[in-house]
């Protein structure tokens, strides 16, 4: 590793590591991740006081989505504290070098200010808000990056960091049960799922691919595919949301309405479809054919379907598998059921499996694929690589996270 050298002396990192701190700072803050866990990933402290003089502008400029005031005061608080004590080291090793005191470096003005203005209650610059959102909801925002422009054109301009990415914001509720539902959050299978996908674009954009995704909840994983979607060149590729009617419905209109994938050319249909009803109407098939459900996964036709963090009611197990197996017996011939799970509790994950086999339906686990951020070619920083989609998930304390690939027997 080659250890950076004090701020004055001009031998410091390159442009692609500072950009590549100033990206992976900015990444782990729109996606609201706990600036103190151990989770979040830390440029070291003399590559985070080099980059400081951006840190302003990347993390509160202009069409910036607005985080919470709580969010926003704990992340400047830890900000702040690092390049203080940065500014500790490198005041010590100037003072050993008999440098005038003149040179000594300082944490930024503007970002003190910042975290003093959050501290207070507000901030005097404009933050971009959502419309229909309060000053103190949370919004998310991962990215991924995205073909198009390569990550060295875009390392070579200081303007756009995330150029090269694309993106989907969330709002997110804090708690795991919110108003009555657990589907107005988005979930670690979720977000695995998604970052499975960003992995294999290709399972969601090959020509006149057509993805259900059964209860989409905060509608992480669907807007992910659908903007997979809409920025292939793959023809008809479309992508149907489902859920419990109500309010995670809304939910998931107004995700999509943030993420601009609502326009009535857009890709992507949003509908109800309870598991429960679908398991009903599959009983009744042979007395009658007004058949809201099943008709809705006929018209859709499925090449995939997706679901995460679906498996934790042992009452909902029976419907939830019919459904599958409906969607299945609806698609097309290769159509396969992608399930990511986050196994909180085996008997609950191995009922699913056992209705799974019950059902005719096989099952395999495919190994989850991970994005990362990529790091710069041309220094080398001790730092581990960033996880896109990043959390807090432990899974050791919360679960292993795991995926399955169904298919008809
Ligand atoms: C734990 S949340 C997961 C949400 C999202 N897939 C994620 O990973 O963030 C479970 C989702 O299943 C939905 N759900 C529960 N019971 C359902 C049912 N009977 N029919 C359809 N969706 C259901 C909930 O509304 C919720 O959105």
């Amino acid at each position: 590793m080659q250890e950076a050298t004090s701020v004055s002396d001009g031998h410091g990192p390159g442009p692609s590591t500072l950009k590549y701190a100033r990206r992976i700072v900015l990444l782990q803050y729109e996606a609201r991740l706990p600036p103190t866990s151990s989770a979040f990933v830390w440029p070291p402290g003399s590559i985070l006081l080099r980059a400081q003089a951006w840190l302003d502008r990347d993390l509160f400029g202009e069409n910036k989505v607005g985080s919470s005031r709580r969010y926003r005061t704990l992340f400047l608080r830890e900000l702040c504290a690092r390049l203080d004590a940065a500014v500790q080291v490198e005041c010590e090793l100037l003072r050993s070098q008999g440098v005038d005191e003149i040179e000594f470096p300082e944490v930024d003005a503007a970002l003190l200010e910042r975290y003093v203005e959050a501290m207070a209650g507000g901030s005097s610059r404009p933050v971009t808000t959502i419309s229909s959102s309060t000053p103190d909801d949370e919004f998310t925002t991962h990215y991924w990056p995205c073909s198009g422009r390569s990550q060295a054109e875009s390392d070579d301009d200081d303007d756009d960091l995330l150029d090269s990415y694309a993106s989907v914001t969330i709002r997110e509720e804090g708690s795991a049960i919110s108003k009555g539902t657990t589907g107005l959050r988005t979930w670690e299978a979720g977000l695995r799922l998604a970052g499975h996908l960003v992995s294999e674009p290709s399972l969601v954009t090959s020509s006149g691919a057509r993805v259900v995704e059964l209860g989409s909840g905060a509608g992480f994983v669907g807007a992910v595919c659908a903007k997979l979607q809409v920025m292939s060149t793959a023809q008809v590729a479309r992508t149907f949301m489902t859920d419990m009617p109500g309010q995670v419905i809304t939910r998931i209109n107004d995700t999509l309405a943030t993420n601009g994938l609502d326009s009535p050319q857009s890709c992507v249909e949003v509908h109800e479809l309870d598991w429960l009803e679908i398991s009903a109407e599959r009983q009744q098939s042979r007395q009658r054919d007004d058949l809201p459900m099943l008709n809705f996964l006929n018209r859709a036709k499925p090449s995939l379907v997706l679901a995460a963090d679906v498996v934790y009611d042992p009452d909902l197990i029976g419907p939830l598998v019919e459904s599958i197996r409906a969607c299945l017996e609806a698609g097309t011939r290769e159509c396969q059921a992608l399930v990511a799970s986050t196994i909180r509790n085996a008997d609950t994950y191995g009922a699913f499996k056992a209705s799974l086999s019950a059902h005719g339906l096989s099952a395999s686990v495919v190994e989850l694929r991970c994005p990362v951020v990529p790091i710069p070619g041309d220094q080398c920083i001790d730092m581990p690589d960033l996880r896109l989609f990043p959390s807090v998930h432990d899974s050791a304390l919360h679960g292993r996270v795991e995926l399955l690939c169904v298919r008809l027997e």
